[in-house]
């Protein structure tokens, strides 16, 4: 199987003892305690689930601008997005070398972690603006991912955490939420080598199908892991259970059995186009995976990224090396009515628009708000029926 990122073992920083997590929770009583923001406990579990493996914890500003700027940390390490613990006041911990971190996200806000405290440091607006620049590609508030950054506060506090639960992800995704150590063991289990990880945030249509089944096919693998965002999105992104179950119901139906692992991981999408295609890759190789699927506007939003931006930036940006994984690189993937199946546009020179069946995103909200059934060949009609029944339950308005 390939080797995760940056080391020989997979380190996640869950605490896998029983007995030294109940310590570690009786320690966190007597500790400052820090409320996370969602981005910080996302992190957090990325940490702990062994996706941000070799990272220990928290990065300094030094280590976040470097990423930033070059892809790669003070050690060489190489990483895309900065990951960080921000925080507007973090006056709480006072000089403290150890803090207890509070889960903003489950009720109660019990402790997710516990965090040695190397720096507390304070991001200029000018440092905030550039890493801003530098990840998202914008400094425009009406970028979703860019309003959520600007919002964490401009405290940065470094140092390594240990882990001490998955947040809501156990709890709600428990067939669908895994970590990384699960899905290298459960490739291991299926005896398999290569490996097409599809990642999403979506319901998946035919075009994701048959994208999964064309990379599956073209890189000689053996099987898919559909990989779904289980954490934070923006209005009108479609709700994890709902894709979870639209996601199961068409592997059921349309792909052969023991081809295709559904799964997810407990992240706030980030709506940073090329650069999280780059941690999407890390944290995929870090799952066992030999491919990434980057196809059309991956993980972009509005019109921030060029379509194929994320593609582009494997073959410009990251280094010869710094990765194992490689990229299986889609072109915009559509039904043609005049071959009567669905194709990458590269494959058919000879089609104009028109020849497509080609629907927005937000035609496709619009419709299932509206109770219009999706055409045939864009989606499976037992997709659309749960998508449907989601969009009719309540006000479809603030869906869409
Ligand atoms: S993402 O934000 O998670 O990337 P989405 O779930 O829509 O969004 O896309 C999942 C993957 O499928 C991404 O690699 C994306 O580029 C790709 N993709 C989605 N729709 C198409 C399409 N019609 N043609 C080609 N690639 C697509």
């Amino acid at each position: 199987m390939i080797k995760p990122h940056g080391a020989d073992e997979l380190r996640p920083l869950f605490v896998e003892d029983a007995a030294r997590r109940r310590t570690l929770l009786e320690e966190a009583e007597t500790l400052p305690h820090l409320l996370l923001n969602s981005a910080a406990a996302a992190n957090a579990v990325m940490l702990g689930a062994g996706y941000f493996s070799p990272l220990k914890g928290y990065m300094n500003v030094s280590d976040a601008i470097r990423v930033a700027m070059e892809m790669h940390d003070n050690n060489g390490l190489f990483w895309p997005v900065p990951c960080l613990n921000m925080s507007a006041d973090a006056g709480v911990i006072n000089g403290a070398g150890r803090i207890a971190l509070r889960d903003p996200n489950v009720a109660g806000q019990p402790v997710i972690a516990i965090q040695n405290v190397t720096s507390v440091e304070t991001l200029s607006a000018e440092q905030v603006k550039l890493i801003t620049e530098k990840v998202f590609g914008a400094l425009d508030q009406d970028h979703p991912g860019v309003a959520t950054f600007t919002s964490l506060g401009n405290q940065v506090i470094a140092g390594p955490i240990e882990v001490l639960n998955y947040s809501y992800f156990e709890r709600d995704f428990p067939d669908t939420f895994r970590t990384a150590p699960q899905i290298r063991a459960e490739i291991a289990a299926n005896g398999w080598e290569k490996v097409v990880a599809f990642q999403t945030r979506n319901p998946m249509h035919r075009a994701h199908e048959e994208l999964c089944k064309m990379a599956l096919e073209a890189v000689d693998a053996d099987g898919v892991l559909i990989h779904m965002l289980l954490g934070k999105l923006k209005q009108g992104d479609i709700p994890a259970e709902v894709r979870d179950a639209a996601i199961r119901k068409m592997v059921e139906l349309y792909f052969p059995e023991n081809t295709v692992m559904v799964t997810g991981y407990g992240f706030d999408m980030l709506y940073a186009g090329p650069r999280e295609a780059v941690l999407h890759a890390v944290f995929r190789q870090n799952a066992g995976c030999s491919h990434l699927i980057v196809g059309r506007d991956h993980a972009g939003v509005g019109s921030y990224y060029g379509p194929f931006d994320a593609q582009a930036v494997f073959r410009e940006q990251v280094p010869e090396g710094a990765l194992e994984i490689k990229i299986f690189e889609a072109d915009h993937t559509a039904f043609s009515k005049k071959l009567n199946r669905v194709v990458m546009m590269r494959d058919a020179p000879d089609h104009a628009r028109e020849d497509f069946v080609l629907l927005s995103g937000t035609k496709v909200r619009e419709m299932l708000a509206a109770g219009q059934p999706l055409p045939a060949e864009f989606a499976r009609a037992e997709v659309a029926r749960i998508l449907m029944e989601y969009y009719q339950q309540s006000t479809a308005g603030d869906k869409v």
